[in-house]
């Protein structure tokens, strides 16, 4: 697609960032995101309240704040109770309630597969705008929610996953990331990106190219779901974390300690995941006071951004 050429246009969408940028006065831009998928859990409420949180998360990724939303629906109105869709968007409108976003309207298509998502427009200070260009070397990577939940959700669709494992993941997905994301504001950040379809090597290999820096992850730092390690285990691995191995692979280096069912959960695409945040070395200590008084106690250190290898991963 050509590039738009808009002096006004903060962030476009050629570096993958969470959602688009558009400058409208010196005090104000706009954020707009958008983001929609099929059912990842059966209850059709709690599914309403997860894709919410994940369309919101792009706009607290960048810092913003989000004001208002527009439901995107597709729905087999012919074939099911029309009850069903009313529980997806009551779930979605609560999120939203407790985002203090507004819904301003939406747009339904019939369809024989279920989707649902939103469009979100926030607003950010065009100079306090979080990209995922903008780690600086030194910085401490902070991951505010366990991942695993693209491995879970293969095994809750196959009929695998335990009713106590199904709640606890779709609470942690029904999280919104706003206030890791208001925490992160407070304490001033580099660079963020919440985590989702690429995965967490796929996002933080967005954060390295053309960057001429590295990171490094430590394996056994990273939070998890057990229940994910026993599903990869098993093979119920979804087809986007290969994806997302095959692409992404070139700016990775796995230490050979790193086991098989890591590097699986280390790709693994996330719904509504967490914020990846890259944080000054002398604020990380703040930042996780912050997150921990917000209740975000899975918030922890990751890794760091390193001067050399330049664009690489070292998984260690
Ligand atoms: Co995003
Ligand atoms: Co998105
Ligand atoms: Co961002």
């Amino acid at each position: 697609m050509p590039l738009v050429q808009d002096p006004n246009l903060i962030v476009g969408f050629e570096k993958s960032d969470d959602a688009g940028v558009y400058k409208i006065t010196d005090e104000l831009a706009l954020i707009q995101t958008v983001d929609f998928f099929t059912p990842i859990v059966d209850d059709p409420y709690i599914f309403g309240q997860i894709a919410a949180a994940n369309a919101l998360s792009d706009v607290y990724a960048m810092g913003g704040k989000p004001l208002t939303a527009m439901n995107v629906v597709c729905f087999p109105i012919k074939t099911l109770d029309i009850g069903v869709l009313k529980a997806i968007l009551r779930g979605g409108l609560d999120k939203l309630i407790e985002a203090e976003t507004t819904l301003v309207g939406g747009h339904s298509v019939e369809n024989n597969e279920i989707k649902y998502g939103l469009s979100i427009t926030g607003i950010i200070h065009p100079e306090k705008v979080l990209t995922n260009m903008s780690a600086r070397i030194g910085d401490y990577l902070i991951l505010t929610k366990p991942l695993g939940t693209g491995i879970i959700n293969t095994a809750i669709k196959g009929g695998m996953a335990r009713e106590e494992t199904i709640t606890k993941v779709s609470n942690t997905m029904v999280t919104l990331n706003k206030d890791a994301s208001i925490a992160m504001q407070e304490v001033g950040v580099s660079a963020c990106t919440d985590i989702t379809g690429f995965g967490l090597l796929g996002h933080l290999s967005e954060m390295i190219r053309g960057n001429g820096f590295g990171m490094i992850v430590y394996a056994g730092k990273v939070p998890y779901f057990p229940e994910a390690k026993e599903f990869a285990d098993m093979g119920m691995v979804p087809g986007g974390t290969y994806r997302n191995k095959d692409f992404f692979s070139q700016w990775i280096r796995f230490d050979s300690t790193v086991p098989h069912y890591l590097q699986d959960i280390f790709f693994d695409p996330q719904t509504s995941g967490g914020l990846l945040i890259s944080v000054p070395r002398g604020k990380a200590d703040s930042l996780l006071t912050q997150l921990r008084g917000k209740n975000i106690h899975e918030a922890v250190i990751i890794g760091e951004v390193v001067a050399e290898p330049k664009e690489k991963i070292i998984v260690t």
